[in-house]
């Protein structure tokens, strides 16, 4: 399979894997030919990329960090635990609990494997789906800095209920297009703190945890908000949290613009190093991304373009290309594959997603 822009989008074109809403259901299912129609669905749904798959590309598949399963299950756990929040009933402890849990488990249990892309989103469904990615990001980092269980367990649920504050905002700003004015940029600040409150009045929930959501909007400079922290006043979940928040927004459709490239979004991360982050914890966040993902297509310095099917980890920069298109923009009939760790006079030269 390979990832592609919805707008480059061609009818007869394979759908990859199933492409789910929030509540688990599936909303397109994986090896249907996409008619127009479906075409249609897609763009109604706001869904910015998928993976499709043809001749070429069918064997490649994009190693998940998580099951597809686990993901589906734990953001339409978030899902739930909004809504109850919504409905009064305030956080429950015990089902974020749960899901942090299968995530910590199957994430100790595939060390190694390094984030790819991997899920589709619909534009509804950003607030579950970013919450069960910041989630697995952070507990990657707490693993790579050496966490136990215990402590994944609680920089976990910080992660999946940090922007929880979010509810008690009005959906009109939270969701408006285009620049916000003084009052409302105000208003959507105060979601940390609400978030905290929300999370401290459970006694279920620790109060590290809470702190994620209070803290992960401060930046190790002292720029952030609501206090201004900086450094270690800022507890070292939350600042792992608000990178993997920053990562994640960065690398998914937002209301004003499109999602960036991995590779962009982690030159911003990791330049922000020393300023917005503390550069040991961008170095442990950076260590589990592919920053050619799996799957994405990419352009060569000779103008060859191809789709990314092997990552090592000694040389992230350089991964494994299978050739789509030549030089003249011609489709290569015969698999042709480049491994760039061995090729030095090539490099990626841009990320092209069609
Ligand atoms: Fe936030």
């Amino acid at each position: 399979m390979r990832r592609i822009l919805l707008e480059n989008i061609a009818s007869g074109m394979k759908l990859a894997k199933p492409l789910y809403n929030a509540d688990g259901m599936i909303l397109l299912n994986a090896g249907i030919e996409l008619q127009d129609r479906f075409i249609d669905r897609l763009k109604e749904l706001d869904v910015s990329y998928i993976y499709v798959e043809d001749d070429l590309t069918q064997d490649i598949d994009v190693p998940d960090v998580i099951g597809e399963k686990t993901r589906v299950e734990a953001v339409s756990s978030a899902k739930k635990i909004v809504e109850q929040i919504k409905l009064g009933r305030g956080v429950d402890a015990a089902q974020a609990k749960k899901v942090t849990n299968t995530l910590v488990d199957e994430l100790c249990r595939n060390k190694g494997v390094m984030a790819n892309f991997s899920d589709m989103r619909t534009r509804n469904d950003y607030l579950f789906s970013h919450s069960v990615n910041v989630c697995v990001l952070s507990i990657m980092t707490g693993i790579s800095l050496g966490f136990d269980e215990l402590r994944l367990q609680d920089l976990g649920v910080g992660a999946l209920l940090h922007d929880v504050g979010k509810i008690e905002i009005n959906p009109d700003i939270l969701n408006k297009n285009g620049r916000l004015t003084v009052e409302e940029a105000e208003e959507i600040k105060k979601h940390p703190s609400l978030g905290f409150n929300l999370l401290r009045s459970n006694p279920d929930i620790s109060l590290i945890s809470a702190h994620c959501a209070f803290q992960h909007h401060e930046r190790y400079d002292g720029s952030g908000y609501p206090r201004g922290l900086k450094e270690d006043q800022i507890h070292q979940y939350a600042q792992i949290v608000s990178i993997a928040d920053v990562y994640d927004a960065l690398t998914s459709d937002a209301t004003y613009r499109r999602a960036m490239p991995v590779y962009e979004a982690i030159a911003i991360i990791t330049k922000a190093g020393g300023s917005y982050f503390d550069s040991e914890l961008v170095k442990a966040f950076v260590d589990n991304i592919a920053i050619y993902p799996i799957g994405s297509v990419v352009r060569l310095n000779n103008n060859q373009i191809g789709v990314v099917v092997d990552i090592s980890r000694e040389f992230k920069s350089r991964p494994v290309v299978r050739i789509l298109f030549d030089e003249h923009k011609q489709p290569v009939t015969k698999l042709i594959e480049l491994d760039l760790s061995k090729n030095p006079r090539l490099y990626i030269a841009d990320v092209v997603e069609r």
